[in-house]
């Protein structure tokens, strides 16, 4: 995900920006560059791949004295992760950062294009720059040329720009995307798109609030919303860099759960349009000889393979089968040419993933990924890649990756659906409307989780958990269940609710847990009376569905949504904040939790 750093002020330009550029570097980029304004000279650096490349580029560049300068890291979206695509963008005179997407972009390029505007990047971000420069010739001042500039756009932008017409000055503008804008008691001015570059510098931040925009100088700061001046609101910085990173939260993986919103945005940004999934990646990509998809993966990505198996039978009508690589490996499979293989991978590196797609390419199989770091061993090695988008994730416990995995998959199935036409146009709009939906559905809801917190302290003993769910809802069971247990240590298992009275329920009295996923769109009847089977002997039941349910000894309402999979994404959040709340109450160390590696590159 993009980062921005922008500064005015006299400490040396290029150390400070770099440095803020560095502390982004965790979400995750593919190109970075920077500005810098200074005597009415505008220098600027841009580099593809690792920040170190836009180092060595700017090695003997230096700006002392007063002057401003706007870093970038970008991670492509529109366009791919070339030099000329990094940002800045530049027009005749002035050059411009940009986080977000701009979602009518075509129509203002086209328009400039018309009026013999000349393009260098595939990005949405130029536009706004050539926008500005359009509104400029027009002789308009420099904030009624911004302030137009904000207005024309639609989309998710966090904005900088500098400009030798007003060569003192950063214009910025938010919306849906994080800005922040903070200052020293030495008149300096900073902006961010997270606290991180800022620590130690700035004294007070204030966080922009969308659909604001507005410009700083060192005689003032004027923000605008609409029409409307508003007056910012400064908070003192917290001065921990560590704290920062996590914004607030307690452990990586409680923001990176609060952050799934955002990220599923970022999945699912330019791959949505006129209800239709546009996978970029797959251009070219022939279905046409495929009758089956086999999927390998390991922990929390197989569990997200099986989630999407039921999708790919279920929307695209293609047969669909999921193993466990390290399994998958040494069983002699019989691979046929007519079957895709696909591998997930949040890091790309897992080892027994990748030897599973090694042996795939060695049978002649077509081969797709899905991976959440580009360059990766698995993406290099795959035919085609869907980027996950997920940014990085410093927690041991994927979540966000497990979240934009599971999206992903959903709109590759519909992608495959539309491509074999196994999909009638009604039931694709109607796909399309709840995965347009997802974004907000992951939004953690505070009551929620405060609940969750309250009812931590009563699983802390007992002999175990079972996590019981049907259809999609039993991988989402593995998956709770394998969170839980990876960070609490206590054993937990997942199972389909209808096969818990083929042996298990043997274990069931009251100090055995029972988390039960009782969405209302999926086999509601059918999960309700396994779980009573339980509840009759004498099991806990935290029962989380829509629907009271009388015999549950804690209960967890969600929404009434009316597709299987906003309730499968809205019940995800909630298991993992269950096993974030009781690891927390044991004193487990939740991000890096004994015995397990982020990336695990031995089989
Ligand atoms: C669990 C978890 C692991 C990984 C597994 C595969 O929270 O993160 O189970 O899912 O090690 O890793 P990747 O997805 O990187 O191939």
């Amino acid at each position: 995900m993009c980062g921005i750093v922008g500064y005015i002020g006299k400490r040396e330009k290029r150390e400070f920006l770099l440095d803020g550029l560095r502390e982004l570097e965790y979400r995750g980029y593919d190109s970075a560059g920077i500005a810098v304004l200074h005597q009415n000279e505008i220098n600027y650096f841009k580099a593809g791949g690792k920040l170190d490349n836009l180092i060595e580029k700017t090695k003997d560049f230096r700006s002392i004295g007063f002057g401003l300068g706007i870093a970038h890291t970008r991670w492509a979206t529109h366009g791919k992760p070339t030099e000329i695509n990094a940002h800045p963008h530049w027009g005749e005179f002035s050059f411009v950062i940009h986080n977000g997407i701009i979602e009518n972009y075509m129509e203002i390029k086209k328009e400039l294009q018309s009026e013999g505007v000349v393009f260098l990047s595939q990005t949405d971000s130029e536009v706004i720059v050539h926008l500005f420069e359009k509104f400029i010739s027009q002789n308009l001042t420099p904030q009624i040329a911004f302030e137009k500039t904000v207005q024309s756009l639609k989309g998710a932008f966090a904005v900088l720009l500098i400009s030798k017409v007003a060569s003192e000055t950063i214009f910025f503008a938010k919306n849906a995307v994080p800005l922040i804008l903070g200052k020293s008691s030495i008149d300096e001015i900073f902006f961010g798109s997270s606290d991180a570059p800022l620590i130690g510098f700035a004294d007070e931040v204030t966080y922009l609030e969308d659909g604001t925009y507005g410009w700083a100088n060192k005689e003032e700061i004027q923000i605008y919303k609409g029409s409307q001046k508003l007056k910012p609101v400064f908070k003192p910085l917290n001065t921990s860099k560590i704290y920062a990173q996590k914004d607030g939260f307690r452990f990586f993986m409680e923001k990176e759960i609060y952050e799934q919103s955002a990220v599923a945005s970022e999945t699912l940004m330019g791959r949505i349009k006129d209800d239709k999934v546009f996978l970029e990646e797959l251009n070219g990509y022939d279905f046409n000889d495929i009758d089956e998809i086999k999927i390998c993966a390991c922990g929390t990505s197989y569990h997200a393979a099986l989630t999407s198996s039921y999708l790919f039978e279920r929307l695209a009508k293609i047969r669909c089968s999921v193993e466990i690589a390290s399994e998958f490996r040494y069983k002699e499979p019989l691979l046929d040419k007519k079957t895709l293989f696909l591998v997930i991978s949040q890091s790309g590196e897992t080892a027994d993933t990748l030897e599973a797609l090694k042996m795939a390419k060695r049978a002649g199989l077509k081969t797709l990924s899905i991976c959440n770091v580009d360059n990766s061993s698995i993406v290099r090695l795959s035919d085609a890649t869907i980027l996950t988008r997920a940014g990085i994730e410093k927690g041991v416990a994927s979540t966000k990756a497990f979240a934009t995995q599971v999206l992903s998959l959903w709109l590759l199935a519909l992608h495959v659906a539309k491509f074999n036409n196994n999909i009638s146009d009604e039931k694709c709009t109607s796909e399309i409307k709840a995965i347009r939906g997802i974004p907000a559905v992951l939004k953690v809801d505070e009551e929620i989780h405060e609940k969750l917190h309250r009812l931590s302290k009563r699983y802390l003993h007992g002999h175990g958990f079972f996590f019981i769910g049907r259809d999609i809802f039993f991988p989402l069971a593995l998956e709770g269940a394998l969170k839980l247990k990876e960070i609490s240590y206590l054993h937990a298992e997942g199972y389909p609710a209808g096969e818990m009275k083929h042996g298990p329920i043997a274990l069931a009295d009251s100090t055995l847990f029972t988390v039960a996923l009782m969405p209302q769109n999926m086999l509601y009847d059918k999960t309700k009376s396994n779980v009573e089977e339980l509840s009759a002997r004498d099991a806990t039941i935290l029962a989380i569905s829509p629907k009271e349910f009388v015999l549950a000894d804690d209960f967890i309402k969600t929404q009434p949504y009316e597709h299987p999979m906003s309730e499968f994404f809205e019940m995800m959040v909630i298991t993992q904040l269950l096993a974030l709340e009781i690891s927390i109450r044991l004193g487990n160390d939740v991000d890096m939790p004994r015995n397990l590696a982020k990336s695990v590159t031995v089989e």
